[in-house]
């Protein structure tokens, strides 16, 4: 880097009304993605109409999809193009009820739409899907997989018989891929059958999201940290994923998922790797995903031997959220009885030279008290403290707060102003986004779907890395089964169950309030 490129281009900033610098939104220049076609699978499903539509939609908007692209809802619901239409506007408006939309911007984009009603596992309507798709076979081609894993095979096997997956095509997995090592293996095997591994997106929304792109920016873009980052300065780390909604509504695929499957085997050790790993060569897919799945095979496993004092697992109780009363769980997916974990608390390890003995705290549970996702680095004590025992310090902490209210804050001590003696405060630097950027964010999606029609592999799970992470969860799963480790109950609204702070009790530690 030149000296001139260090430092500051104020060209990159404006002044608000106020006279505060802000970044200059950095996002307003969306560079178009060349044509595509784009099929999506379970079309009708709650994740396109509440997601990949809507995704869709603001790409076009914003310049980045051209008119000549193609976008075809695929589902079993026999209707015609313009019930799909109005069922998709319908969708985007209950679910973006702050949105204004434009009838000439939206009757735009729905003139790259279309519906096609396809049974996927007889091998009768493949045909109709192919007349709806480009016959030259110049438009980029991406089949999005939107439905139950059970339903991959078929559709790959459909494909390829009606030759519709052509050289310039590439399919995305949507999660969960299996429900274990075994059935990971076996989606993989049939997919891999069809396309290649270089055409075969797996998507972990999680990886879209700025905040947690950002989380490469901040370890790989600033010298100051890395230093730091490992067992010697560091005391410990905190993942969490708390989310106050509910498991209502997906019942039957939550019931037999569970938190572990649902929300660990896949986000949470997406986010452990991308903070713990070494730097990767560059953002390449391979060097970054080469550098994740050595933290995934570093991992301690989890056995029936040390499962009980090593995990927690907990299913919500009726309790108030918000002040409103929340039902039980079982009551949320209409069942009698069920023993699925709404929640889990992990403490993990990392066996390698960097991370020796630093616990690694995760957590993510449903009906929590709140919604916030964050990243805690527990920094270690000062090694003697020069102010005397009546003048606590408290060691450093730094906060990557992934949602909401984006920000990175590093908890330092400072010295409090005043006469009387010399008194310590704790406070953060902070780096908000909201103070910082004026720019939307983008749902993950949006990103991650112009990525697929630019080739870029770099956000999506290569699929030795799945395995490796379903290999360490089984390890989980087949320990509690094993040990019959039952879920402890916790009060919707609340941290979850007590026996999560105890596990932390016991190493001397403590959660980080989640407020
Ligand atoms: C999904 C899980 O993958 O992620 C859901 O299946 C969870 O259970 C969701 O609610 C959380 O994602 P986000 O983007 O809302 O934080």
């Amino acid at each position: 880097m030149t000296k001139q490129s260090a430092k500051t281009s104020s060209a990159n900033y404006r002044k608000t009304s106020g006279g505060k610098r802000m970044a200059q939104d950095a996002g307003s220049a969306f560079v178009p993605v060349e044509p595509f076609e784009i099929v999506v699978f379970g079309g009708t499903g709650d994740l396109a109409r509440r997601k990949l539509i809507p995704s869709l939609y603001h790409r076009f908007c914003d310049g980045q999809i051209s008119k000549k692209s193609r976008i075809i809802g695929a589902s079993r619901s026999k209707l015609t193009r313009d019930e799909y239409l109005a069922k998709i506007k319908e969708a985007y408006q209950s679910f973006n009820p702050e949105v204004t939309l434009s009838d000439t911007k939206w009757n735009a984009f729905c003139e790259l739409l279309d519906y096609v009603a396809i049974d996927v596992t007889s091998s009768k309507d493949w045909s109709e899907l192919g007349k709806k798709l480009d016959a030259s076979k110049k438009l980029i081609r991406v089949f999005y997989l939107a439905m139950p894993p059970a339903l991959f095979a078929n559709i790959c096997q459909g494909l390829k018989a009606a030759g519709l997956a052509h050289k310039q095509s590439r399919v995305v997995l949507e999660k969960p891929l299996g429900h274990d090592f075994k059935s990971a293996d076996e989606i993989n095997e049939a997919v891999g059958q069809v396309f290649s591994e270089k055409r075969i997106y797996r998507i972990d929304h999680f990886l879209g999201k700025e905040t947690v792109q950002n989380l490469l920016v901040l370890r790989f873009g600033n010298v100051l940290l890395e230093p730091l980052w490992n067992r010697d300065s560091i005391e410990h780390i905190e993942i969490t994923v708390a989310e106050s909604i509910g498991a209502g509504g997906r019942g039957s695929y939550y019931d037999k998922s569970g938190a572990l499957r649902d929300m660990v085997q896949n986000h949470l050790l997406q986010l452990l790797c991308l903070t713990m790993m070494e730097a990767p060569g560059s953002t390449a897919a391979d060097d970054l995903r080469l550098e994740k799945i050595k933290v995934l095979r570093a991992l301690a496993p989890i056995t029936a031997e040390n499962v009980e004092e090593a995990t927690v697992r907990g299913q919500y109780v009726k309790g108030k959220v918000d002040g409103e009363m929340a039902p039980d769980y079982l009551t949320d997916v209409e069942l009698e009885e069920s023993d699925a974990e709404t929640y889990v608390a992990i403490h993990a390890k990392v066996d390698n030279w960097r991370w020796q003995g630093v616990p690694i705290y995760i957590r993510t549970g449903k009906r929590m008290r709140t919604r916030r996702s964050e990243i805690i680095i527990q920094f270690k004590p000062v090694p003697h403290s020069i102010f005397g025992e009546g003048t606590p310090v408290n060691p450093n902490k730094l906060v990557i707060r992934l949602q909401p209210d984006e920000a990175v804050n590093l908890w330092m001590e400072i010295k409090e102003p005043g006469a009387g003696g010399l008194r310590l405060k704790t406070l953060p630097l902070n780096l908000s986004y909201a103070d910082n950027f004026t720019v939307r964010y983008p749902d993950a999606y949006e990103r991650l779907l112009m990525d697929v029609v630019r080739g870029n592999l770099s956000l999506f799970m290569r699929r030795d890395e799945v395995e490796a992470a379903w290999t360490w969860c089984d390890g989980i799963l087949n320990a509690w089964e094993e040990v019959g480790q039952a879920v402890s109950y916790y009060p919707a609204g609340s941290d979850g169950p007590t026996g999560a702070e105890r596990m932390l009790a016991q190493q001397g530690d403590e959660w980080s309030d989640v407020k």
